[in-house]
């Protein structure tokens, strides 16, 4: 296929006070670069729509420095070597990396993973389960939960990229599953397509009375993507000596001041429940877990294969979607792994 002279690329145009809006980001048009030396071209395919992109857009540094104003935005995605210039990749290699919410990414190899897909229609699962929101499950449940056969274990956003594969380790690992998530049919999927022993409509019921319900010997370990009232709710429930893992707070994201200014989280009221549980609180950041890619992915594929693990990715199609699929993650309108088609 003869490459095209331009392609697209948003850029971050302002920085977002409170709930991210369309104007935030700017569509343009630019030439393709040209390859050089030690460089690859790579034409991007599918772009991984995060939560984290909403923290990403702040001023400053957190786990990671901030996107600056007009720069391309940042994203996880996956794609085709197109030129090659490097001597460890060649055309038609299918790889993975930071490439940006953009058609084509020039890269100097660095922090990029050649993907093992049949073929370019296979590659929405490898920035999805066994990408990066299925290393945050696999190293967050296993590694920071230590989670055993036999335990109570409840995730929140339970139906989404992260959640899904956290509660189908759980099943797999031989623990009772409690997953949170958003409406009927997010919870009926939980149960009946998931194997989830339990599901929780956070929307049509009272979260601490739910988990009491579902888990009435409390919970060993609880998998946070939520945050605010419903960690409150999960501590308020925990067993003794549970683990609680903090992988994300996607209810807090968008908080801001009377300025517009980023405000903190809400911080967790129940937090003397860890003392009478003599609990302990994790965090995970996945990019530490990079260098051990290859581990998680040979486990997730096997249990992909074996039948044992679903995977499922809602994609949206065409570049000029970028800010509307971002606004859905906020709004619990993707069901799977959000990906974002560009080309
Ligand atoms: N620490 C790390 O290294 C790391 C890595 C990856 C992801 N994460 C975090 O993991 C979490 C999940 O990410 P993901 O990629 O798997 O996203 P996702 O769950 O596929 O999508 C986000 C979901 O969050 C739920 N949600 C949105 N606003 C909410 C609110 N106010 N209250 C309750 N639920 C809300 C919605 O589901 P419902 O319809 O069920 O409400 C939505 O579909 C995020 O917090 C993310 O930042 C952390």
């Amino acid at each position: 296929m003869q490459e095209p002279q331009q392609h697209q690329i948003w850029t971050l145009a302002a920085r977002p006070q409170g709930m991210v809006k369309h104007t935030d980001f700017r569509l343009q048009s630019s030439p393709i670069p040209a390859c050089r030396d030690g460089q690859i071209l790579v034409r991007v395919h599918y772009v991984s729509i995060d939560p984290a992109m909403r923290g990403w857009v702040n001023e400053g540094t957190t786990y990671i420095k901030g996107v600056e104003l007009g720069a391309t935005m940042r994203a996880f995605a996956v794609g085709e070597v197109v030129e090659s210039k490097h001597s460890k990749f060649v055309v038609g290699n299918f790889v993975s990396g930071m490439f940006g919410v953009q058609q084509y990414a020039l890269s100097d190899g660095t922090g990029i993973e050649i993907v093992h897909a049949a073929s370019a229609d296979a590659l929405p699962v490898f920035i999805g389960a066994l990408g990066m929101p299925g290393m945050t499950a696999y190293w967050g449940l296993l590694d920071k939960g230590h989670v055993k056969e036999g335990e109570t274990v409840l995730v929140s956003g339970a139906a989404g990229a992260v959640g899904s594969v956290v509660g189908q380790i759980a099943n797999i690992k031989g623990c009772r599953t409690i997953g949170i998530a958003g409406g009927t049919e997010k919870c009926a999927y939980l149960t009946r397509e998931l194997g989830f022993d339990a599901a929780i409509d956070y929307k049509a019921e009272n979260l601490v009375e739910g988990i009491r319900r579902a888990a009435p010997g409390g919970v060993d370990v609880y998998f946070d993507n939520v945050g605010g009232d419903t960690l409150d709710a999960a501590l308020a429930n925990l067993a003794r000596g549970a683990r609680v893992v903090i992988c994300g707070a996607i209810s807090q994201y968008n908080n801001a001041n009377e300025s517009g200014e980023p405000a903190p989280p809400q911080g967790p009221k129940n937090y003397m429940k860890i003392v009478t549980a003599r609990g302990v609180i994790n965090g995970i950041i996945v990019l530490d877990y990079f260098d051990r890619a290859s581990e998680f992915r040979s486990q997730i594929q096997e249990w992909i294969s074996a039948g044992k693990l679903t995977t499922k990715e809602h994609i949206v199609h065409n570049i000029e979607q970028f800010p509307s699929a971002l606004l859905m993650l906020f709004r619990g309108e993707n069901f799977g792994k959000l990906i974002l088609k560009v080309s």
